[in-house]
């Protein structure tokens, strides 16, 4: 099976068309950046650009900043460099956020949408926040399990069970955050389809259709069932967490 960083390579090209989701994330993300008082020219590490929602927002509101955008997923980091290209203070590598291979101290460390691939939250998060200048902030938005709740309901209600990975909830997110001052802030959102298999499509398109560890796929028969049970225009929630952790 096609792992994590495998999918999202193959979805740089068809991402931008399909993340509505993620751009409204990553602006409600980078509102936060006015309310952490950075440095005027702060050291800026983002984990898992994409093609650079956030970056965009990163440029744009920390003018002064030296941001190193890193992904996992090679084809990612190029199509963000290009995109970012002639912005000198933007650096790209090509980087597992949950071992990174960069020197700090960053006076912030930021992520839109990507920790949710993190196998061991606890252990990722406490590897970036060590990366923190004294004072630094950890901003990272992920969708929380309250996510594409109606996908579930609708296997629930045939006895079936979704391939859609388990997300963590608010209370597992900050248990996993290193201690410090944590604070997270919740926003439902919701993302109207066509039908059921346009947002199945639509996951595939972006590479965020990794289905959970042992997951059977279901059969034409079961997916044809659990696509009537969504029924017509489904409107899919997002629970997005946005996590600060401050290093004292
Ligand atoms: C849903 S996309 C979000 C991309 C971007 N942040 C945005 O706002 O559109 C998740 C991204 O995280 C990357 N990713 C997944 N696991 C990662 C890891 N362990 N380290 C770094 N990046 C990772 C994927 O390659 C993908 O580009």
């Amino acid at each position: 099976m096609r792992n994590v960083a495998q999918r999202f390579d193959t979805a740089a090209q068809s991402y931008d068309a399909h993340s509505a989701a993620q751009r409204h994330a990553a602006e409600r993300l980078a509102e936060r950046l006015v309310t952490l008082n950075l440095p005027p020219r702060p050291r800026v590490l983002e984990i898992g650009c994409g093609t650079g929602h956030l970056t965009a927002m990163l440029s744009q509101h920390l003018p002064g900043a030296a941001i190193f955008a890193t992904d996992i997923a090679p084809r990612m980091v190029a199509a963000c460099r290009a995109r970012f290209d002639h912005l000198p203070q933007l650096h790209f590598a090509v980087m597992d956020g949950t071992r990174p291979a960069v020197g700090g101290p960053f006076d912030l460390i930021c992520g839109n949408l990507v920790a949710q691939w993190f196998d061991d939250l606890p252990a990722a998060f406490s590897g970036l926040a060590a990366l923190l200048a004294s004072g630094g902030a950890l901003l990272l938005s992920v969708p929380g399990s309250e996510t594409f709740r109606e996908w579930r309901a609708a296997h629930a209600g045939l006895g079936l069970t979704a391939g859609t990975r388990a997300l963590p909830s608010q209370a597992d997110c900050l248990a996993a955050l290193p201690p410090g001052d944590n604070r997270i802030e919740r926003e439902l959102w919701r993302d109207a389809h066509r039908d059921g298999l346009s947002f199945l499509r639509a996951l595939r398109a972006i590479g965020a259709d990794t289905p959970a560890a042992g997951h059977r796929p279901l059969s034409a028969g079961q997916l044809r069932r659990v696509l009537a049970a969504l029924g017509p225009r489904p409107a899919l929630s997002y629970e997005f967490l946005y996590l600060c952790h401050r290093r004292s």
